[in-house]
């Protein structure tokens, strides 16, 4: 079913009428379509589900097109970012382009499926902003990362399982939290795995994160232990181009004070609420998209 929302994003493309942005489109990698997941799986398949799918879809490749621009990214998925190989504006652009198609599209689905995703668009666009201003110095404020991370992250998640209860008529709230649970797991693992797999798997530079200004939240529990001169010394090693012995020392007091298990415990315990209300509900597809998370590895 994930072929027939890659079919109806390219039919959207097309209907554009615009050789170039079909071509960008066709080069740009798929990923892992962890949204349309969960909305096939909530919503079963009709045309409707489709098309909010393939909508939700391209809200999110918009998003990261912009995002790569903010964070001066040069590598998406393991290939050239669009900003790297063809520039800052056409990769705003084509965002542009594949976020305004998207809500012309979503409109004539369901009124209320577009409130919903659109109210997300919103807290997407404010989590983002909010993380531009906390990677500009280095900080400890839990709260403020961890409203900045349902934002930027889980808010599509949590509109994408709630558009799909919304179009079979299943209970919003109970969908809406397993999507918030599972986008704020995902993000939190994907902070962790910035630090603790290599680029390779990665598709992008290791202990990137730190480079682009993120003080994530292992970075936050490794300064809470570090005495004051390593506090100094890690504050320091903020935003630089880190050399092999810094990236060592980082990763050397992360193992020593147990850091990724205490953040890898953080997530865990969100997929373990997404779990076992999915189980209650006799969603076991669900469940076991929130297993598979947190045995993921890029
Ligand atoms: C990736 O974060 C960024 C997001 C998930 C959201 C970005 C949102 C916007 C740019 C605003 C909304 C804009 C439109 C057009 C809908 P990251 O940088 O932490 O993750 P990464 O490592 O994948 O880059
Ligand atoms: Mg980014």
């Amino acid at each position: 079913m994930i072929n027939a929302v890659e079919r109806k994003i390219e039919q959207y493309i097309i209907e554009l009428d615009d050789k170039l942005v079909t071509t960008l489109y066709r080069r740009l990698p798929h990923g892992k379509r962890l949204r349309t997941k969960l909305i096939l799986k909530i919503a079963g398949n009709n045309l409707k589900v489709i098309k909010t799918a393939s909508t939700i879809e391209m809200i999110h490749l918009a998003s990261l097109l912009h995002d790569d621009v903010i964070d001066d990214a040069f590598t998406r998925r393991g290939k050239a970012s669009l900003n790297a190989s063809d520039g800052d504006k056409t990769a705003i652009m084509m965002g542009d382009i594949l976020y305004s198609k998207a809500f012309f599209e979503l409109i004539s689905i369901s009124p209320e499926v577009a409130k919903v995703v659109s109210n997300s668009v919103v807290q997407l666009s404010l989590g983002e902003l909010a993380d531009v201003e906390l990677s500009k110095r280095f900080h400890t404020n839990r709260d403020a990362y961890l409203k900045m991370l349902y934002q930027k992250t889980a808010s599509l998640m949590e509109a994408s399982a709630e558009a799909g209860a919304i179009l079979v008529g299943k209970n919003r709230k109970a969908y809406r939290d397993y999507g918030r649970n599972l986008g704020l797991a995902f993000q939190m693992i994907d902070d962790i795995l910035d630090i603790t797999a290599d680029s390779k798997t990665l598709g992008k530079p290791a202990l990137h994160d730190f480079f682009e200004g993120k003080v994530t939240l292992p970075y936050m529990y490794l300064y809470e232990k570090l005495d004051s001169e390593q506090q100094l010394k890690l504050i320091s090693l903020h935003k630089k181009r880190l050399t092999p012995k810094d990236e060592k020392w980082i990763k050397e007091k992360m193992a020593e004070h147990k850091i990724i298990e205490k953040s890898y415990n953080q997530a865990k315990d969100l997929v373990i609420e997404a779990i076992s209300s999915m189980e209650a509900l006799g969603e076991k597809d669900l469940s076991n998209i929130a297993k598979a998370m947190i045995e993921r590895e890029f």
